[in-house]
């Protein structure tokens, strides 16, 4: 994947003396911008971009927030923006209104930032983002020029796609020929809108048509951020991941906070040697999508954490989803070699990951004794595992879950190749990945250890969670 480009550092002039909250100037292309929706994300990001040196035509059908931009004030209680639409309205690069045809004809990117709020199922009401593209689509007809369109609001994968079909059908035009649809999620926080836009952690623009990508990347000039340049359902997908990642973490310190507060210990001084761990805790580490865990650890100690917060009347949801998630995890690769049904299968790694021989709580053990339970004939290469050598619990545990192990167990990756119809891929090691030159055409794959960067077409290879 291609590393980010920072954003080079530069940005326009306001034209009027500098204020505090202005950004530093610079040189820098000055664009002409539609904002549609002036709520909290159309009116910041209004402020920002004028306070560049860019233009802004905002609109809403709010009356309120029309009026209140042209009389120079602000729809939203937010740190600076009031000066910075004061001074974008003074200046004449600022303005608002209800007039959809003088916002797209003088203007070459609409930014669409309505809301998308919840409908009674959870689902997201997107009628407002479909309203405002057939709207755009319809002024279109009238428009020589190409037009870039760029979604600021949360939608899901796929948003883009109904966004050009309803511009397209509006206007008789093509997508990508005479306008494109890009996504540029906004990360912002309420509070710190303005100080968010311009130090964003990243700037993400989804879509398929460089030009209109360019266009949604030189809005940033100025800001030193990296620029991932992404598949549009791709950028569409980060938001809402972020969004959970957020929620997951807020839930889970305030689930151990509970819990600790319970046994008398100092949730505070916990969560800050939690977050002093930069290796695995505030880190990559654990964060790509993949198997279910286990171990000698993990299992146990989330479920003696789920026992004591039980034993002493904490609620703990999150805490208590965690083994039955696993679970779930475990199931998705029982249901796939179900379904395909093949009757030999090969396992490529039994411990819990690779360099170990720890089998206790390995979650492809479970597989396995689960697919050797419904009469699939298995065979199992893992090098770093071999029953003589096994010891102690780790002997105890595989002589209960699969007490014939060693019946099963074969000495190289060749002999589970002469032997499956389905591999199951458990660990990524070097040796592991080679399976992919080896199988036979006929043979497929279970990639449980994401061993493939880009997933094949065809239904010989299936990615657990990609
Ligand atoms: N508020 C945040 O902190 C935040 C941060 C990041 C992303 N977002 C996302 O950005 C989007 C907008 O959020 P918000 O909080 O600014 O919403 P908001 O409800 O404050 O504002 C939406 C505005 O869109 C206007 N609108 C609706 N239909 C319109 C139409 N057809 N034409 C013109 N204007 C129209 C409404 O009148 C309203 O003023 C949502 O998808 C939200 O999830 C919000």
């Amino acid at each position: 994947m291609a590393p980010p480009v920072h954003a080079k550092l530069c940005v326009g002039s306001s034209g009027i003396a500098p204020h505090a909250f202005d950004m530093p100037q610079k040189e820098t292309r000055k664009m002409n911008i539609s904002i549609f929706g002036l709520g909290y994300v159309g009116s910041v990001s209004a402020a920002c971009l004028c306070n560049a040196g860019h233009t802004v035509i905002g609109v809403d059908l709010n009356a309120m927030k029309v009026s209140a931009i042209n009389a120079g004030t602000t729809p939203v209680l937010e740190t600076h923006v009031p000066e910075m639409v004061a001074e974008g309205v003074a200046s004449g690069r600022l303005k608002a209104t209800f007039d959809i045809r003088e916002a797209i004809l003088n203007t070459e990117i609409s930014l669409l930032c309505v809301g998308t709020p919840s409908r009674p199922n959870g689902d997201i009401d997107i009628s407002h983002i479909l309203k405002v593209a057939t709207d755009i689509g319809t002024i279109l007809r009238d428009k020589d020029a190409f037009h870039t369109i760029t979604i600021r609001s949360t939608v899901f994968p796929g948003t883009a796609e109904k966004v050009a079909s309803a511009v397209a059908a509006a206007s008789g035009k093509t997508a990508d020929e005479h306008f494109a649809v890009t996504v540029n999620p906004e990360f912002l926080r309420e509070g710190q809108g303005v100080d968010d836009f311009r130090n964003p952690p990243l700037i993400l623009i989804g879509g398929t048509n460089n030009f209109a990508m360019d266009q949604v990347a030189a809005l940033y000039e100025g800001i030193d951020a990296p620029v991932y340049r992404e598949p549009t359902r791709t950028a569409e997908m980060v938001k809402y991941a972020n969004n959970s990642f957020h929620a997951t973490k807020i839930t889970f310190a305030n689930e151990i906070g509970n819990i600790s507060k319970a046994m008398g210990v100092d949730s505070h001084r916990v969560m800050e040697l939690l977050c002093a761990d930069t290796k695995l805790n505030i880190s990559p580490a654990y964060l790509k999508p993949g198997f279910a865990f286990g171990g000698s650890c993990l299992p146990k100690d989330v479920r003696a954490l789920q026992f004591r917060s039980k034993d002493l009347d904490i609620s703990a949801p999150l805490l208590d989803a965690l083994l039955e998630s696993n679970q779930a995890q475990i199931r998705r690769v029982i249901d796939q070699l179900l379904a395909w049904g093949e009757r030999n299968i090969g396992f490529l790694g039994l411990a819990f990951k690779s360099g170990t021989d720890d089998l206790r709580e390995s979650p492809i053990v479970e597989v396995i004794e689960r697919m050797i339970g419904k009469g699939f004939s298995c065979r199992i290469y893992d090098p770093e595992v071999s029953t003589g050598k096994l010891i102690g619990a780790n002997l105890d545990y595989i002589e209960q879950e699969i007490p014939h192990l060693d019946e099963l167990l074969v000495g190289s990756m060749d002999e589970v190749l002469d032997h499956a119809d389905v591999i199951v891929v458990a660990n990524a090691t070097d040796e592991f990945k080679k399976v992919l030159e080896y199988r036979r055409p006929e043979q497929r794959i279970i990639d449980l250890a994401h061993i493939i960067d880009v997933s094949p077409s065809g239904d010989w290879y299936e990615g657990i969670c990609w």
